[in-house]
Protein backbone atom coordinates (compact mmCIF):
# COMPACT_ATOMS: atom_id res chain seq x y z
CA UNK A 1 0.00 0.00 0.00
CA UNK A 2 1.46 3.37 -1.34
CA UNK A 3 1.78 6.14 1.61
CA UNK A 4 -1.09 7.95 0.05
CA UNK A 5 -3.11 5.28 -0.46
CA UNK A 6 -6.81 5.67 1.23
CA UNK A 7 -7.38 3.61 4.53
CA UNK A 8 -9.67 0.95 3.60
CA UNK A 9 -12.36 -0.84 5.55
CA UNK A 10 -13.26 2.90 7.00
CA UNK A 11 -15.85 5.40 5.77
CA UNK A 12 -15.44 8.32 4.06
CA UNK A 13 -18.04 11.06 2.90
CA UNK A 14 -19.14 10.57 -0.14
CA UNK A 15 -21.89 13.57 -0.36
CA UNK A 16 -24.28 15.33 1.66
CA UNK A 17 -28.19 13.74 1.36
CA UNK A 18 -29.30 17.07 -0.64
CA UNK A 19 -27.27 16.34 -3.39
CA UNK A 20 -28.88 13.07 -4.30
CA UNK A 21 -32.21 13.48 -5.17
CA UNK A 22 -35.11 10.91 -5.22
CA UNK A 23 -34.98 9.31 -8.22
CA UNK A 24 -31.82 11.02 -9.72
CA UNK A 25 -28.21 9.73 -9.71
CA UNK A 26 -24.79 11.92 -9.37
CA UNK A 27 -21.60 10.69 -10.50
CA UNK A 28 -18.84 10.88 -8.51
CA UNK A 29 -15.10 9.91 -8.46
CA UNK A 30 -13.76 8.86 -5.09
CA UNK A 31 -10.81 6.88 -4.31
CA UNK A 32 -9.72 7.58 -7.77
CA UNK A 33 -12.77 5.37 -8.80
CA UNK A 34 -16.10 6.53 -10.34
CA UNK A 35 -18.70 6.05 -8.36
CA UNK A 36 -22.77 6.64 -9.12
CA UNK A 37 -24.75 7.45 -6.11
CA UNK A 38 -28.44 7.47 -6.69
CA UNK A 39 -31.45 7.67 -4.63
CA UNK A 40 -34.56 5.48 -5.30
CA UNK A 41 -38.11 6.99 -5.57
CA UNK A 42 -38.63 5.62 -2.58
CA UNK A 43 -35.68 7.22 -0.79
CA UNK A 44 -32.85 4.71 0.03
CA UNK A 45 -29.47 5.47 -1.01
CA UNK A 46 -26.77 3.28 -3.11
CA UNK A 47 -23.70 3.54 -5.03
CA UNK A 48 -22.51 1.11 -7.27
CA UNK A 49 -19.34 1.55 -9.40
CA UNK A 50 -20.24 3.87 -12.21
CA UNK A 51 -18.63 1.27 -15.00
CA UNK A 52 -20.72 -0.87 -16.92
CA UNK A 53 -19.55 -4.15 -17.13
CA UNK A 54 -20.35 -4.37 -20.66
CA UNK A 55 -18.29 -2.07 -22.37
CA UNK A 56 -17.42 0.68 -19.62
CA UNK A 57 -20.17 3.36 -20.23
CA UNK A 58 -21.40 5.22 -17.21
CA UNK A 59 -24.19 4.24 -15.15
CA UNK A 60 -25.07 7.14 -14.21
CA UNK A 61 -25.44 8.79 -17.70
CA UNK A 62 -28.45 6.55 -18.20
CA UNK A 63 -31.89 6.15 -15.80
CA UNK A 64 -33.13 4.53 -13.10
CA UNK A 65 -36.05 2.06 -13.91
CA UNK A 66 -37.78 -0.74 -12.06
CA UNK A 67 -37.54 -4.62 -12.64
CA UNK A 68 -39.41 -7.02 -10.93
CA UNK A 69 -40.56 -4.16 -8.45
CA UNK A 70 -36.90 -3.42 -7.97
CA UNK A 71 -35.20 -0.07 -8.41
CA UNK A 72 -32.02 -0.56 -11.34
CA UNK A 73 -29.71 1.48 -13.18
CA UNK A 74 -30.10 1.39 -16.55
CA UNK A 75 -27.00 1.99 -18.85
CA UNK A 76 -27.45 4.40 -21.51
CA UNK A 77 -25.59 2.16 -24.67
CA UNK A 78 -27.19 -1.06 -24.69
CA UNK A 79 -29.72 -1.04 -21.92
CA UNK A 80 -27.90 -3.59 -19.38
CA UNK A 81 -29.81 -2.86 -15.99
CA UNK A 82 -28.28 -3.33 -12.75
CA UNK A 83 -30.00 -3.82 -9.22
CA UNK A 84 -29.56 -0.87 -6.77
CA UNK A 85 -29.36 -2.53 -3.71
CA UNK A 86 -26.79 -5.38 -5.01
CA UNK A 87 -24.84 -4.56 -8.29
CA UNK A 88 -26.10 -7.42 -9.96
CA UNK A 89 -27.30 -7.25 -13.82
CA UNK A 90 -30.91 -7.87 -14.26
CA UNK A 91 -31.88 -7.20 -17.74
CA UNK A 92 -29.54 -7.56 -21.08
CA UNK A 93 -32.81 -6.47 -23.33
CA UNK A 94 -30.81 -8.18 -26.57
CA UNK A 95 -30.48 -11.61 -25.24
CA UNK A 96 -33.04 -13.17 -28.26
CA UNK A 97 -35.95 -15.66 -26.45
CA UNK A 98 -34.17 -18.98 -26.50
CA UNK A 99 -30.37 -17.87 -25.20
CA UNK A 100 -30.09 -19.28 -21.96
CA UNK A 101 -27.85 -16.87 -20.63
CA UNK A 102 -28.30 -15.80 -16.66
CA UNK A 103 -27.57 -11.56 -16.51
CA UNK A 104 -27.41 -11.54 -12.57
CA UNK A 105 -23.79 -13.73 -13.12
CA UNK A 106 -22.58 -10.07 -14.02
CA UNK A 107 -22.27 -7.40 -11.64
CA UNK A 108 -21.03 -3.85 -10.75
CA UNK A 109 -19.37 -3.43 -7.62
CA UNK A 110 -21.84 -1.91 -4.53
CA UNK A 111 -20.57 0.17 -2.10
CA UNK A 112 -22.38 -0.11 1.58
CA UNK A 113 -23.82 3.17 2.29
CA UNK A 114 -24.82 5.36 5.57
CA UNK A 115 -27.05 8.10 5.49
CA UNK A 116 -27.80 9.74 8.83
CA UNK A 117 -28.11 13.66 9.43
CA UNK A 118 -28.35 15.15 6.17
CA UNK A 119 -24.18 13.30 5.46
CA UNK A 120 -23.76 10.27 3.24
CA UNK A 121 -21.18 8.09 4.17
CA UNK A 122 -19.51 5.14 2.55
CA UNK A 123 -17.48 2.50 2.97
CA UNK A 124 -13.83 2.43 1.27
CA UNK A 125 -13.28 -1.73 0.61
CA UNK A 126 -13.73 -4.83 -0.33
CA UNK A 127 -16.17 -7.59 1.69
CA UNK A 128 -17.76 -6.27 4.82
CA UNK A 129 -17.41 -2.95 6.77
CA UNK A 130 -15.47 -3.30 9.44
CA UNK A 131 -16.47 -0.50 11.26
CA UNK A 132 -19.76 0.63 11.92
CA UNK A 133 -20.30 4.15 10.11
CA UNK A 134 -19.74 7.39 12.02
CA UNK A 135 -21.77 8.16 14.74
CA UNK A 136 -21.15 12.26 15.10
CA UNK A 137 -23.33 11.92 18.56
CA UNK A 138 -25.71 14.03 17.09
CA UNK A 139 -29.55 13.39 17.66
CA UNK A 140 -31.70 12.70 14.64
CA UNK A 141 -33.40 16.03 14.14
CA UNK A 142 -30.09 17.80 13.03
CA UNK A 143 -29.11 18.47 9.87
CA UNK A 144 -26.35 20.73 8.18
CA UNK A 145 -26.99 24.50 8.59
CA UNK A 146 -23.80 25.44 6.11
CA UNK A 147 -21.92 23.60 4.11
CA UNK A 148 -18.96 24.44 2.09
CA UNK A 149 -16.96 21.61 -0.35
CA UNK A 150 -13.65 22.52 -1.61
CA UNK A 151 -11.83 20.21 -4.20
CA UNK A 152 -8.59 21.02 -3.48
CA UNK A 153 -5.13 19.70 -5.14
CA UNK A 154 -2.72 17.47 -3.04
CA UNK A 155 -1.66 14.45 -1.55
CA UNK A 156 -4.24 12.95 0.62
CA UNK A 157 -1.76 13.13 4.04
CA UNK A 158 -1.03 16.40 3.29
CA UNK A 159 -4.94 17.38 3.45
CA UNK A 160 -5.73 15.54 6.79
CA UNK A 161 -2.07 16.85 8.39
CA UNK A 162 -4.03 19.87 7.70
CA UNK A 163 -7.02 19.15 9.60
CA UNK A 164 -5.29 18.22 12.61
CA UNK A 165 -2.17 21.05 12.62
CA UNK A 166 -2.80 23.70 15.66
CA UNK A 167 0.23 25.72 14.80
CA UNK A 168 -1.19 27.36 11.35
CA UNK A 169 -4.29 28.61 12.57
CA UNK A 170 -2.86 32.38 13.23
CA UNK A 171 -1.13 32.40 9.95
CA UNK A 172 -3.80 30.82 7.37
CA UNK A 173 -6.97 31.89 8.86
CA UNK A 174 -6.80 35.57 9.58
CA UNK A 175 -9.82 36.90 9.53
CA UNK A 176 -10.59 39.84 11.25
CA UNK A 177 -13.55 38.03 13.54
CA UNK A 178 -11.32 35.18 14.19
CA UNK A 179 -8.46 36.94 16.12
CA UNK A 180 -6.37 39.22 13.56
CA UNK A 181 -3.70 41.16 16.02
CA UNK A 182 -4.17 39.42 19.08
CA UNK A 183 -0.85 38.23 20.34
CA UNK A 184 0.76 34.59 20.50
CA UNK A 185 -0.13 33.36 23.86
CA UNK A 186 1.27 29.75 25.20
CA UNK A 187 -1.54 27.33 25.14
CA UNK A 188 -1.99 24.28 26.74
CA UNK A 189 -4.25 21.12 25.75
CA UNK A 190 -4.81 17.88 27.41
CA UNK A 191 -5.92 14.89 24.23
CA UNK A 192 -6.71 11.65 25.33
CA UNK A 193 -6.77 8.60 22.59
CA UNK A 194 -10.38 7.32 21.02
CA UNK A 195 -11.31 4.49 19.32
CA UNK A 196 -10.39 5.29 15.98
CA UNK A 197 -7.97 8.60 17.50
CA UNK A 198 -7.63 11.39 19.22
CA UNK A 199 -9.19 14.12 21.17
CA UNK A 200 -8.70 17.47 22.55
CA UNK A 201 -10.85 17.78 26.01
CA UNK A 202 -13.11 19.64 26.49
CA UNK A 203 -11.90 23.87 27.39
CA UNK A 204 -13.42 26.88 27.46
CA UNK A 205 -11.92 28.59 23.85
CA UNK A 206 -9.63 31.21 23.82
CA UNK A 207 -10.69 34.68 24.98
CA UNK A 208 -8.33 36.19 22.14
CA UNK A 209 -10.85 34.52 19.80
CA UNK A 210 -14.13 36.58 19.17
CA UNK A 211 -16.46 34.17 17.51
CA UNK A 212 -16.70 32.13 20.44
CA UNK A 213 -17.99 35.79 22.77
CA UNK A 214 -20.95 35.37 20.18
CA UNK A 215 -22.57 32.02 21.22
CA UNK A 216 -22.46 33.03 25.21
CA UNK A 217 -23.24 30.99 28.14
CA UNK A 218 -19.68 29.79 29.15
CA UNK A 219 -19.08 27.61 26.09
CA UNK A 220 -16.56 24.76 25.77
CA UNK A 221 -15.33 22.95 22.92
CA UNK A 222 -13.99 19.45 22.27
CA UNK A 223 -12.00 18.76 19.18
CA UNK A 224 -12.02 15.11 18.04
CA UNK A 225 -10.26 13.86 14.83
CA UNK A 226 -10.66 10.01 14.08
CA UNK A 227 -9.62 7.80 10.46
CA UNK A 228 -9.85 8.00 8.02
CA UNK A 229 -9.93 11.90 7.84
CA UNK A 230 -12.82 13.05 10.27
CA UNK A 231 -12.22 16.09 12.45
CA UNK A 232 -14.97 17.40 14.96
CA UNK A 233 -15.51 20.38 16.84
CA UNK A 234 -18.40 19.88 19.87
CA UNK A 235 -18.75 24.12 20.87
CA UNK A 236 -21.43 23.48 23.77
CA UNK A 237 -22.83 25.91 26.04
CA UNK A 238 -25.23 24.23 29.31
CA UNK A 239 -28.01 23.82 26.82
CA UNK A 240 -26.92 23.93 23.18
CA UNK A 241 -24.97 22.73 20.99
CA UNK A 242 -22.97 23.67 17.57
CA UNK A 243 -20.78 21.14 15.86
CA UNK A 244 -18.43 21.69 13.04
CA UNK A 245 -17.75 18.75 11.19
CA UNK A 246 -14.80 18.30 8.32
CA UNK A 247 -13.98 15.20 6.43
CA UNK A 248 -11.72 14.15 3.59
CA UNK A 249 -12.87 12.44 0.84
CA UNK A 250 -9.72 11.28 -1.55
CA UNK A 251 -11.43 11.99 -5.08
CA UNK A 252 -9.28 12.21 -8.13
CA UNK A 253 -5.63 11.01 -7.77
CA UNK A 254 -3.94 13.57 -5.96
CA UNK A 255 -6.93 15.53 -5.34
CA UNK A 256 -8.92 15.95 -2.14
CA UNK A 257 -12.42 16.84 -1.91
CA UNK A 258 -12.97 18.81 1.53
CA UNK A 259 -15.99 18.97 2.86
CA UNK A 260 -17.29 21.84 6.38
CA UNK A 261 -20.45 21.45 7.92
CA UNK A 262 -21.88 22.57 10.40
CA UNK A 263 -24.44 21.96 12.84
CA UNK A 264 -26.36 24.01 15.55
CA UNK A 265 -29.67 23.88 17.53
CA UNK A 266 -28.93 28.18 18.53
CA UNK A 267 -31.85 29.82 17.31
CA UNK A 268 -30.44 32.79 17.32
CA UNK A 269 -27.65 31.50 14.49
CA UNK A 270 -30.35 31.10 12.08
CA UNK A 271 -30.08 34.49 11.82
CA UNK A 272 -26.76 34.60 10.66
CA UNK A 273 -26.75 31.63 8.68
CA UNK A 274 -25.46 33.57 5.84
CA UNK A 275 -22.39 35.30 7.46
CA UNK A 276 -21.45 31.34 9.10
CA UNK A 277 -21.67 30.40 5.38
CA UNK A 278 -19.23 33.05 4.30
CA UNK A 279 -17.42 32.42 7.34
CA UNK A 280 -16.93 28.84 6.44
CA UNK A 281 -16.35 28.87 3.05
CA UNK A 282 -13.66 31.38 3.28
CA UNK A 283 -11.93 29.32 6.21
CA UNK A 284 -11.82 26.22 3.98
CA UNK A 285 -10.67 28.44 0.69
CA UNK A 286 -7.59 28.94 2.63
CA UNK A 287 -6.95 25.39 3.89
CA UNK A 288 -7.78 24.78 0.05
CA UNK A 289 -5.33 27.25 -1.04
CA UNK A 290 -2.23 26.79 1.10
CA UNK A 291 -2.56 23.02 -0.03
CA UNK A 292 -2.52 23.63 -3.53
CA UNK A 293 0.76 25.70 -2.94
CA UNK A 294 2.42 23.13 -0.96
CA UNK A 295 1.40 21.01 -3.91
CA UNK A 296 2.86 23.35 -6.76
CA UNK A 297 6.09 21.75 -5.09
CA UNK A 298 5.26 18.25 -3.83
CA UNK A 299 4.13 17.06 -7.16
CA UNK A 300 7.52 17.94 -8.70
CA UNK A 301 9.34 15.37 -6.41
CA UNK A 302 9.88 13.81 -2.69
CA UNK A 303 10.19 16.00 0.24
CA UNK A 304 10.65 14.72 3.46
CA UNK A 305 8.91 16.29 5.66
CA UNK A 306 10.34 18.03 9.10
CA UNK A 307 7.83 17.22 12.58
CA UNK A 308 9.68 20.07 14.97
CA UNK A 309 7.97 20.99 18.21
CA UNK A 310 5.26 19.91 20.01
CA UNK A 311 2.75 21.82 17.68
CA UNK A 312 3.54 19.10 15.22
CA UNK A 313 3.06 16.09 17.48
CA UNK A 314 -0.77 15.57 16.18
CA UNK A 315 0.33 15.11 12.66
CA UNK A 316 2.52 12.21 13.80
CA UNK A 317 0.10 11.17 16.12
CA UNK A 318 -2.14 11.00 12.66
CA UNK A 319 0.37 9.01 10.66
CA UNK A 320 1.13 6.79 13.77
CA UNK A 321 -2.62 6.06 13.79
CA UNK A 322 -2.90 5.03 9.88
CA UNK A 323 0.06 2.92 10.39
CA UNK A 324 -1.47 0.90 12.98
CA UNK A 325 -4.47 0.75 10.87
CA UNK A 326 -2.52 -0.48 8.01
CA UNK A 327 -1.08 -3.00 10.32
CA UNK A 328 -4.42 -4.24 11.71
CA UNK A 329 -4.69 -7.53 9.95
CA UNK A 330 -1.42 -8.81 11.64
CA UNK A 331 -2.86 -8.24 15.24
CA UNK A 332 -5.88 -6.74 15.15
CA UNK A 333 -6.10 -2.55 15.41
CA UNK A 334 -5.29 -1.21 18.55
CA UNK A 335 -4.72 2.66 19.01
CA UNK A 336 -1.23 3.19 19.87
CA UNK A 337 -1.47 6.90 21.32
CA UNK A 338 -1.63 7.33 24.85
CA UNK A 339 -3.24 10.45 26.86
CA UNK A 340 -0.90 13.34 26.27
CA UNK A 341 -0.80 17.44 27.21
CA UNK A 342 0.82 19.44 24.38
CA UNK A 343 2.10 23.21 24.50
CA UNK A 344 2.70 25.81 21.45
CA UNK A 345 2.04 29.36 21.44
CA UNK A 346 -0.72 30.49 18.87
S1 LIG B 1 -21.97 -0.54 -22.24
FE1 LIG B 1 -23.50 -0.74 -20.81
S2 LIG B 1 -24.95 -1.95 -21.75
FE2 LIG B 1 -23.37 -1.90 -23.15
FE1 LIG C 1 -7.09 25.18 8.60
Amino acid sequence: MSANEPLDGLWYLAALSAEVKPGAMLRRILFGDPIVLGRTKASVVFALRDVCPHRAAPLSAGRLCEIAGETAVECPYHAWAFRASDGKCAAVPALHSEEARDPSTISTKRFALHEANGLIWIHHGDGAPETAPPDIGLSEGFRPKSATIVDAAGPFDEAVIGLVDPAHTPTVHKQWWWREGAARRDKVKSYEPTPLGFKMLAHRPSTNTRIYKFIGGAPTTEIEFRLPALRLEHIRNDRRRILGLTAMTPAEPQMTRIAHVIFWDFAVLDLIRPVAQSMADDFLAQDGAILSLQNENLKRGEHRPLYFGEADEPAKWYLRLKRAWQERRESGFKNPLAPASLRWRT
